[in-house]
């Protein structure tokens, strides 16, 4: 049987490179491009060592369309193309929306218009949980409502689906699969991969590793006066591995032709909400060392709580999430002790 072949854009980055290693164990031929605009040509390297094989890697911009149509047009085709590369950080977005629309959105563009134009017809694309702001009712489903997002960032991936959406009810041959994915957190287990966070972490896991390695003094847990049992905020934190093997099987369905309609939109979380307090006692029960922490006022734009419904994506899709929060921790602390050596 012919081997498929994959591209990941972005497959350098956090959720790429775990993607990429699980798509070449379970039999693919993987195409990276990245600009390698927060990721190292290096993890190149570390998916070879994992996996034994190394990936082709381009550096190619996503904004340089006709770089772009030169590179399709000489590959043999692709049969799926995964679609990480974007920018994502919220409150970087906040102070330099443009930056974020044109990246993320004339990116998404000048992929859709390659693969039309190369009839490479299937299409998995990273979005997030964010798309739902603060939901009314817990856990969300595919169907809850999306309210508006509360920073460019959110947006460019709530566009974004309407963007896929739209091209492919007018290129029917088109099938695109959405995964919304909740807090990724954790690394690979071989600790040779994992989240390269650019100068002070905004999100809470890496936080709390740099804090107990000692690169950061003092974690600020932000919020203590949510309405939840211990007041402070609630999210679903999913195991990077878990959340990449979840590609592999929004690809198969793409590939097998399984699809119900050309656009299907997928939750991927655990369904089970941590508060910030929880992932620090587990942090501290799992490795044996206290985090240095105080509270402080919320942060501007938080949501209060928000858990996945993954029954869909465990019914249709036979997905499910495995990994515990004590492996996720487990595996977010050796990859930063990792960084350290
Ligand atoms: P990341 O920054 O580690 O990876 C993104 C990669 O895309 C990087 O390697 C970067 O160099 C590359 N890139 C960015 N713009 C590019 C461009 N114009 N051309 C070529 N390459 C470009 O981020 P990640 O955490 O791996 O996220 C991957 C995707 O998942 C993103 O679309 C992100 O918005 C989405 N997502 C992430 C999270 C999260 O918590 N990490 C949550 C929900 C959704
Ligand atoms: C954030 C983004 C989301 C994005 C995701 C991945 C916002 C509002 N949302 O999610 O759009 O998809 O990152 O990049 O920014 N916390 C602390 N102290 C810290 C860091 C975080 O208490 O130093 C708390 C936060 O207030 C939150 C929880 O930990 O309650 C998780 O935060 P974080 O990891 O930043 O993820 P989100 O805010 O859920």
């Amino acid at each position: 049987m012919n081997q498929k072949r994959i591209l990941v854009t972005g497959g350098t980055g956090y959720i790429g490179s775990h993607t990429v290693v699980e798509l070449q164990q379970s039999g693919f031929e993987v195409s990276i491009i990245d600009n390698l605009s927060n990721s190292n040509i290096a993890v190149v390297d570390q998916i070879e060592k994992i996996s034994g094989i190394r990936p082709n890697f381009s550096k190619l911009d996503l904004l340089n369309k006709k770089g772009l149509f030169d590179y399709f047009e000489n590959k043999e085709t692709f049969d799926c193309v995964i679609h990480f590369a974007a920018f994502k950080a919220v409150g970087e977005s906040v102070e330099k929306p443009l930056l974020y629309y044109k990246n993320n959105l004339m990116g998404l563009l000048n992929l859709l218009q390659a693969m039309l134009a190369n009839k490479v017809n299937n299409l998995v694309f990273s979005s997030s949980c964010t798309v739902y702001g603060q939901p009314e009712k817990l856990p969300v489903t595919e169907a809850s409502p999306l309210l508006p997002a509360n920073s460019p960032y959110g947006n460019t991936k709530r566009i974004a689906e309407e963007i896929i959406r739209d091209t492919t009810n007018a290129n029917s041959d088109l099938h695109s699969i959405s995964l919304r994915y909740f807090n990724p957190v954790g690394a690979h287990e071989s600790a040779m991969i994992g989240e390269l966070p650019n100068g002070i972490p905004n999100n809470l896991m890496p936080f709390i590793t740099q804090t107990a390695i000692g690169k950061r003094e003092i974690l600020n847990v932000f919020g203590n006066d949510y309405h939840t049992a211990d007041g402070t905020a609630i999210r679903d934190y999913i195991h990077v591995v878990d959340l990449a093997k979840a590609h592999i099987v929004a690809l198969n369905r793409l590939l097998n032709n399984e699809i119900k309609s050309n656009f299907e939109i997928f939750n991927i979380g655990t369904g089970r909400g941590y508060s910030v307090l929880e992932v620090i006692n587990a942090f501290e029960k799992s490795t044996g060392i206290n985090i240095n922490w105080k509270y402080s006022p919320r942060r501007a734009g938080d949501i209060e709580q928000i858990w996945a419904d993954s029954s869909i994506s465990n019914q249709i899709l036979n997905w499910k999430a495995n990994k515990s929060l004590e492996e996720m921790i487990i595996s977010a602390w050796e990859w930063e002790k990792s960084l350290s050596k």
